[in-house]
C-alpha cells in the first residue's frame, strides 16, 4: 500500500517536468495565435519540388509516386480518411530515425549533430495531426485493420531502409511529404467547395496550434500543411547532409539542391482538384 501511495504521488507530479508546450511545435509562427490570412501566407513554398539528383533520389522519387497512386486508388476523395491513415504512417519514420541515430550515438560515442530531437518532434507533431484528425472522423474498420497490417510491415522496411540506406530514407520521406502537402491542397479545395463542412476546429487543435477560439477545420488544414512542409524541408536537407557528410546542424549542408516549382507528375492531380476560383495556393482575401 505504501508503494502504490509513493506511485501515485510520484504521477501526480509528471506534469510539472513537462516544457509548457507538449508536444512540442515544430513551427515557431504557432507561438502565437493566427488569424486565417496569416495561415494562407504563412511562407511554406507551397509548389517546392527537390528534383532527383542521383540513382537513390530517383529510387525515393519513383517509389512514393508508386504509393501515391494506390493511395489516391484506395481513398480517392475521402480526404479525412486518408488524412487520419496515412498520419499514422507518417508518425514511424521520424521515431524509427531519431532512436537510429541515438544508437548510432551511443554506439560511437560521439554527438550526433543534433539530429535526434528534430526528428522525434516531427513524429510527435504527426501523431498530433492523427489525433487532431480523429476528433473529426472515424476510421473504417477496413482502414483500423489498414492500418495494422502497414504500420508492421511499413515500420520493419523503414527500419532497415534507414539502417543501410538512411539517404534514401530521409529522401523518401521528403518526397512522401511533398505529397501530403498536394493532398492537404486538395483537401482545402474539397472544403472551400463545400463537399467537406468546415467545421469547427477541435480543442485539441486549438490548444496544440495556438489557435484563435473561431477557428475553423479549413485553419487546422492550413495548419498541418504548413507543417508537412517543414517536415519537407527538414528531411531533403538531412538526407542533403548525409550526401555531402555534414551532419552537424550548427554547419551549413554544403550542398545546394536543384528545386523546381511544381512536380511535373502532379499535374493531373491539381486540374482533378480544381476549384471554382482555379487556385491551387489558397490565398483568398
Ligand atoms: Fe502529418
Ligand atoms: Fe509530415
Amino acid at each position: 500500500m505504501q508503494r502504490l501511495s509513493s506511485q501515485v504521488r510520484c504521477a501526480s507530479n509528471i506534469p510539472h517536468s513537462f516544457p509548457p508546450h507538449n508536444p512540442s511545435l515544430v513551427r515557431d509562427e504557432f507561438l502565437r495565435p493566427l488569424d486565417t490570412s496569416q495561415l494562407e501566407n504563412l511562407d511554406i513554398a507551397l509548389k517546392q519540388h527537390r528534383k532527383p539528383e542521383n540513382v537513390s533520389d530517383w529510387i525515393a522519387h519513383r517509389t512514393v509516386k508508386a504509393m501515391r497512386v494506390v493511395a489516391d486508388a484506395f481513398f480517392r476523395k475521402r480526404y479525412l480518411h486518408r488524412a487520419v491513415t496515412l498520419e499514422t504512417v507518417a508518425a514511424v519514420p521520424g521515431m524509427v530515425a531519431g532512436m537510429h541515430r541515438h544508437l548510432h550515438s551511443l554506439r560511437w560515442m560521439r554527438h550526433d549533430g543534433g539530429w535526434i530531437s528534430h526528428l522525434l518532434a516531427e513524429a510527435e507533431n504527426e501523431r498530433m495531426h492523427l489525433l487532431t484528425w480523429m476528433r473529426v472522423t472515424n476510421p473504417t474498420l477496413l482502414e483500423r485493420g489498414l492500418i495494422f497490417a502497414v504500420q508492421g510491415g511499413f515500420f520493419s522496411v523503414y527500419f532497415l531502409l534507414y539502417l543501410f540506406a538512411p539517404k534514401t530514407a530521409h529522401r523518401v520521406v521528403g518526397y512522401l511529404e511533398e505529397e501530403a502537402i498536394v493532398s492537404y491542397t486538395q483537401m482545402l479545395q474539397e472544403i472551400d467547395n463545400g463537399n467537406i463542412p468546415n467545421l469547427p476546429a477541435p480543442q485539441i487543435a486549438i490548444d496544440y496550434w495556438n489557435m484563435r477560439k473561431d477557428a475553423t477545420l479549413r485553419d487546422v488544414t492550413l495548419a498541418v500543411r504548413a507543417d508537412e512542409a517543414m517536415h519537407r524541408d527538414t528531411n531533403h536537407d538531412f538526407a542533403d547532409r548525409l550526401l555531402s557528410g555534414q551532419e552537424n546542424l550548427r554547419v551549413a549542408s554544403g550542398h545546394s539542391p536543384q528545386w523546381t516549382t511544381a512536380q511535373p507528375d502532379d499535374a493531373a492531380a491539381a486540374s482533378n482538384a480544381s476549384s471554382p476560383s482555379g487556385h491551387t495556393g489558397i490565398k483568398h482575401a
